[in-house]
């Protein structure tokens, strides 16, 4: 697999703003990934993503382009042994195992890098795929929260997924 996680330069602008404005991808995110996904919103990503040490957000390149994201939130005090774990990959290439091995990638990365013991995520009820992909990365299924959230006018189920140091 010719996949690089990198930092975010601003190189990536114009390939960033193309790819993320896209509902498809924004629907299975917060709303701090919006769609429409402007320049202005890519100028302030790249900004915040550039200044963190160590890195939490990296940029996904395949076979020389890019194509998405994968990030790491850590958090703060009685859950700062935990990370949220975030990606999302440009819709031109899905299916090609890209999630899965990025993740499986940030894993490592997550647990030597910053004193935590657990790495989570949380997709949405209809977001199979993404239960999928973090299935195939090892991650376990903790919890089901019942229309806990509210995206796109609607409620949805909340999946909770970890997986331990
Ligand atoms: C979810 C997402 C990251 C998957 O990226 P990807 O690189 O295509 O994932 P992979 O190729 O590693 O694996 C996708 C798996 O889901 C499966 N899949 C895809 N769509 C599916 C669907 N509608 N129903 C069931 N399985 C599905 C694929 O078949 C594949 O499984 P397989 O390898 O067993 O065949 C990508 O679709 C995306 O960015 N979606 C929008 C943003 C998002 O959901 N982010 C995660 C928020 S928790």
């Amino acid at each position: 697999m010719k996949l690089h996680l990198r930092p975010f330069t601003e190189n990536d602008l114009e390939a960033l703003v193309n790819l993320a404005n896209n509902p498809k991808i924004a629907a299975n995110l917060t709303d701090q990934f919006p769609y429409p996904y402007t320049r202005e919103h890519g100028v302030r990503f790249i900004e915040m993503v550039t200044q963190h040490e160590p890195t939490r957000i990296f940029a996904l390149e395949f076979e020389g382009d890019f194509c998405g994201a994968v990030g790491l939130h850590p958090q703060t005090d009685i859950m700062r042994k935990n990370a949220e774990l975030g990606y999302w990959v440009a819709e031109p290439f899905w299916g090609k195992g890209i999630a899965t091995h990025a993740i499986r990638r940030m894993i490592d990365y997550g647990f030597q890098n910053f004193d935590i013991v657990r790495i989570f995520a949380r997709p949405y009820g209809p977001n199979i795929a993404s239960q999928k992909v973090l299935e195939k990365a090892g991650f376990k299924l903790e919890a089901r929260l019942s229309k806990t959230i509210y995206k796109n006018e609607e409620f949805l189920d909340e999946l909770i997924y970890a997986i331990r140091k």
